[in-house]
């Protein structure tokens, strides 16, 4: 590969170079593409930075004034669309603060005092992720609400409830969506642990040794939100533990959405004829008329392929990196943000999808009622009336259905004579058991 001669090698920290790095060099090598998304937390955290080193007298204040305007301007050029990205100055660190030397001069030269890229960009991270939590949480927030109301309103109807996907006993709709509920109140308390944990400033560890300058490492942690300092200025800098439990967190939710995503797939079967998904939310065939398709609900379960994979990308990265930074973890931010995008997709579209579908609950109940799924009732009825043994009254149970089944009738269909031929204290009370409708 041809090297490109030139006396232009990266003014922020190309003083001991000669040549400029190779095409495909810069391409291996700039990050701008993926990690401008951090320019809002680049620019709090220079921000909080520059401020502290005002305050502590590292650099004078008029200086600082002027670097705090120039971040204002290039955060309102980033905003409106006039702010143009470069390739050859890698990421959105040197980005900005390219930007920021274009527009006040030299001045812009300080805001590096005391800083490295790698506690910079590790703090960026962090306040993403951090954002990131917060806009997950509501969306989940929502669409538990969503399935609260829903179990609500379908607290009385009943349906089957399976295991193994068999019939099993009836339950209600509104047992079975509280259910997700539990799953996705998990995910909001294991978002909201790993936030807890990760909330801890890298800022001030340099480039992993600290730095000498008198800084103050709790006013840029207070100043961005932060609980604290991190302890270790190694550990601050390399640590992505924080974007790996971020991205677990992010894929078990996913499983949580598309074990949902999945019931919703058979429930709108011609088969299970449970719901019906609103024309908004679903998609037809190009050449079958009939056909009316739950594409969103399969596309959340087929997103679930990627949250896996992010996670184990970045525990993959992680893997074997010896203190403190490499250039590895610059790989760190892909993964998160697309689990991020996937994530929150798919939690809008089971909210938008849930509430525009409607169940039927007619057919669910007499669904309910096909498979025997009385049959522990009526064991139960058996134990709790007739005192008989739990696995006395199993068997008994099972020659009844055995018999409702010779003769092609649900349990209820069946005489008192004839479930009297079996075991003989059986009154006319074991009805009320043997029907669905009263859960
Ligand atoms: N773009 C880099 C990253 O995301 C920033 C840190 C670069 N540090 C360095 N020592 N080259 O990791």
């Amino acid at each position: 590969m041809k090297k490109q001669k030139s006396g232009t090698s990266n003014t922020m920290w190309g003083g001991r170079f000669e040549d400029k790095p190779s095409d495909i060099m810069e391409q291996i090598n700039a990050s701008i593409g993926i990690d401008k998304r951090l320019w809002r937390q680049d620019i709090a955290g220079s921000m909080a930075h520059c401020e502290m080193l005002a305050a502590q007298g590292i650099i004078p204040k008029a200086d600082a004034k002027k670097i705090l305007k120039g971040l204002e301007q290039i955060e309102r050029e980033i905003e409106t669309g006039a702010f143009t990205f470069k390739r050859e100055l890698e990421d959105i660190h040197m980005n900005v603060e390219a930007r920021l030397k274009e527009i006040i001069g030299d001045a812009a030269g300080k805001l590096h005092t005391a800083r490295s890229r790698n506690d910079q960009v590790a703090t960026d991270f962090r306040l993403w992720v951090r954002d990131a939590i917060d806009e997950l949480s509501l969306l989940i927030c929502d669409l538990t609400d969503t399935l609260k109301d829903l179990a609500k309103k379908h607290k009385k109807d009943a349906m089957p409830g399976f295991t193994h996907l068999q019939a099993a006993q009836p339950v209600t709709l509104g047992m079975h969506l509280e259910a997700y509920v539990q799953m996705l109140e998990r995910d909001l308390s294991r978002f909201s642990d790993c936030r807890a944990r990760m909330n801890e400033c890298p800022l001030g560890s340099a480039a992993l040794a600290g730095t000498p300058y008198p800084i103050d490492r709790k006013a840029t942690a207070k100043a961005l939100g932060f609980d604290r300092p991190t302890a270790s200025t190694m550990d601050g800098v390399s640590a992505r533990d924080f974007a790996a439990e971020f991205l677990f967190a992010c894929a078990q939710c996913g499983v949580h959405l598309s074990r949902l995503a999945e019931e919703i797939i058979l429930w709108s079967t011609t088969q299970f004829g449970f719901v019906r998904l609103s024309d908004s939310w679903s998609t037809g065939s190009s050449i079958m008329p009939q056909k009316k398709n739950p594409d969103a609900a399969e596309l959340i379960r087929g997103k679930t392929g990627r949250l896996h994979g992010n996670l184990i990308n970045l525990l993959t990265v992680q893997k074997a990196l010896p203190l403190a930074y490499n250039k590895d973890l610059q790989e760190d931010k892909e993964p998160v943000f697309d689990s991020f995008d996937t994530l929150s997709l798919g939690l809008q579209a089971m909210r938008g999808m849930l509430e525009s579908a409607s169940f039927n609950t007619a057919r669910m109940l007499e669904a309910a009622e096909d498979g025997f799924t009385t049959a522990t009732r009526l064991a139960d009825w058996l134990v709790m009336e007739l005192g008989i043994p739990f696995r006395e009254a199993h068997h008994i149970t099972g020659t009844i259905v055995k018999m409702a089944e010779n003769k092609g009738c649900k349990l209820h269909e069946l005489a008192l004579s004839e479930m009297q031929g079996v075991e003989k204290r059986i009154t006319q009370d074991i009805f009320r058991v043997l029907r669905v409708k009263k859960v």
